[in-house]
């Protein structure tokens, strides 16, 4: 995309200006917000009616490239003079098509909030809100760089309306500005670029212009969401969410670190996140965090009236391109947000995604709703695809009613309430299974009493012991882990050997520096057998034990592909090869490694976790 399609499109615009109508837009002011990943275009316009007839509709134009990635559009207006004094009236807007317009364009109608008399003027505001539009550039990084991402746009005001006079702000997160389309009057303010102001211009006036700077927030990008909310009017409602979030900046090339992620901070990942926050409403309770392995205690809440903060830190440093799928449930009381009204019950609840500034592809929000509901319907302040469905879980006659809600193309904007109505009658409800129930309770009071007895038998000594073995386990894991680091640090140090090979062109040295590391990293297995032959053999490390294996397993694989790969670039220097030969030889090796050192890292971090 980009330039070409920009042009294309100038050239169609001037083919097809013609008047619209007999608005003409006195000013407009465009504040462009490229401070995070999501982009966000504040329109302030003040428009007048030069014709003799009254004019109802307002026409806002995007062009077809943005259009794609439009997330959220409002526009508003003040009731009475000034935006201090007057309320804020929403203003719906709504796609339309008109002959007669360029088609690259995308058109939207906004209806005024009374017809504009001949010599009448009107100030509103519109806000559009559009994601995936800054586009990593270069594409791939590494670790250590930061993430430049380019910028598109037009430096006026795209519009089928004459505008008198205009001006644009670009807000970027930092003064790292590297490049931006030079215009008249056009400067860099600290962390803004300024266009204009411009007077007079024709309608469809567009001019490209590209900003390219640094932008190292978190590109969260949550490929599908399902959020799942059942209702139970015992006095709870539950909500699961399940996340499959990428990063969706520049991709990591070169693989990933660990110890150089930890040991120097500069080298941290600019662009990468290591943690997200959760805002969660207030009074949520019995809130887990986990993904495939298990749950993450490492996570940290707050809490305090007004809300509950989860931070959600992922087992590793997220880099571009990298995925990590994760759940998190959290029950609520349910008189917060279940209401009854003339004879329904609503709940009401909040549409969008509970971590901040993420953009969300494909959300499903589903409302299970009690077995027996009936007459459901979802009221939503914006376009969903709706449809029913039925969950069964284990007591259920008939299946529960679940009211889904989809939506692509999701941001921190659609965070809006939204409600369901359902007709529910609890004591229908309760005299069919209250037989059942009271078998339940029966069976539950059983349960109980069995569990106590079970509690006061685990108090002898055989608990006592099983625990002392555990502690075993415990150290020895922890023996595991120190020594696949000591490991690591050797690997490092090999590593750095290829470096200053490569500086000083010594193939002596790097040879003795192989040879001491591969005797280091041999004894260093050596003095691991005897733990993981007491791991193998405990009962209670049954469940650990595969994953230690395989740990152990993929880090051999590791230090074979290393001395492989080292002794084919010492080899290279030695036969006086060119640079490029040596790197293309050793390619495969290095991606494998890429993927082998995070396996280690996630199987250490798995471990860590016990
Ligand atoms: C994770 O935590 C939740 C809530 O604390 C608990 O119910 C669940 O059993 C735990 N799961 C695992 C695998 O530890
Ligand atoms: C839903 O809850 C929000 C926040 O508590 C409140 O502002 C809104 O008025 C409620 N909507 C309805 C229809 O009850």
């Amino acid at each position: 995309m980009g330039t070409r399609d920009v042009l294309v499109f100038v050239l169609l615009s001037i083919l097809s200006a013609s008047a619209l109508s007999d608005l003409v837009i006195l000013k407009c002011d465009r504040r462009i917000d490229l401070r995070t990943h999501i982009v966000r275009v504040s329109t302030s316009l003040k428009v007048e009616n030069i014709g003799p007839a009254g004019v109802s509709e307002f026409l806002l134009t995007v062009p077809n490239f943005q259009a794609q990635n439009l997330a959220y559009l409002t526009a508003s207006s003040y009731e009475g003079h000034g935006k201090s004094k007057g309320s804020v009236v929403n203003l719906s807007a709504n796609l339309v098509q008109r002959d007669g317009m360029p088609p690259d364009i995308t058109l939207y109608s906004v209806s005024l909030p009374k017809e504009l008399g001949k010599g009448e003027s009107l100030t509103f505001d519109i806000l559009s809100v559009f994601t995936h539009s800054l586009k990593p550039f270069p594409e791939e990084i590494t670790q250590a760089d930061i993430q430049l991402v380019v910028y598109q746009d037009g430096a006026y005001y795209l519009s089928p309306y004459e505008v008198k006079v205009q001006s644009l702000s670009v807000q970027v997160p930092s003064p790292r500005v590297e490049f931006y389309t030079k215009l008249p009057n056009a400067k860099v303010v600290e962390s803004e670029i300024k266009y204009g102001p411009y007077d007079n211009l024709p309608p469809f006036s567009f001019s490209p212009i590209i900003v390219h700077f640094e932008n190292n927030r978190p590109f969260a990008v949550v490929k599908k969401l399902v959020r799942e909310i059942e209702i139970s009017h015992w006095g709870n409602v539950q909500v699961t969410e399940h996340y499959c979030l990428v990063h969706g900046g520049a991709r990591n090339k070169g693989g990933f670190s660990r110890i150089e992620y930890q040991a120097r901070p500069d080298i941290r990942g600019a662009a990468s996140f290591r943690h997200l926050t959760a805002r969660l409403p207030p009074r949520a309770h019995s809130i887990y965090y986990r993904d495939q392995i298990g749950n993450i205690s490492t996570s940290n809440l707050w809490a305090d009236s007004r809300k509950t903060e989860l931070r959600i830190e992922p087992r590793y440093p997220l880099f571009g391109g990298w995925k990590t799928d994760f759940t998190i449930g959290y029950g609520l009381p349910l008189q917060d947000f279940l209401f009854e009204s003339e004879g329904k019950f609503v709940l009401n609840f909040s549409f969008g995604c509970p971590i901040d500034e993420v953009v969300i592809d494909n959300l499903l929000v589903k409302v299970v709703l009690p077995e027996g509901s009936k007459d459901m319907f979802a009221h939503v302040p914006f376009d969903t695809n709706q449809r029913e469905e039925v969950k069964f879980s284990h007591l259920d006659f008939f299946g529960r009613p679940v009211v889904v809600l989809e939506k692509e193309n999701v941001v921190p904007e659609h965070n809006q309430h939204f409600q369901v109505y359902y007709k529910f009658n609890c004591l229908s409800m309760l005299q069919e299974p209250l037989m059942l129930i009271s078998g339940f309770f029966l069976f539950f009071i059983a349960c109980i009493v069995f569990k106590h007895m079970d509690i006061s038998i685990s108090k002898s000594s055989s608990a006592y012991i099983a625990k002392l073995q555990w502690d075993e386990v415990q150290a020895a894991l922890q023996n595991v882990h120190n020594i696949i680091n000591r490991c690591i640090a050797v690997e490092e140090k090999l590593g750095a050997s290829l470096h200053e090979l490569s500086r000083t062109g010594d193939v002596q040295a790097c040879k003795t520096a192989r040879k001491a590391a591969d005797g280091l990293l041999k004894e260093l297995l050596k003095e691991l057998k005897p733990t993981l032959a007491f791991l193998q053999s405990s009962s209670q490390a049954s469940q650990i034990w595969p994953k230690v294996d395989e740990l152990v397993a993929k880090e051999k694989e590791k230090q074979e592909r290393l001395m492989m790969k080292h002794s084919t670039v010492v080899d290279g220097y030695e036969k006086r090869s060119n640079g490029r030969d040596i790197a293309n030889r050793v390619v495969t090796h290095d991606q494998r490694l890429a993927v082998l050192n995070q396996e280690v890292d996630e199987l250490l971090d798995f471990i860590d976790q016990i």
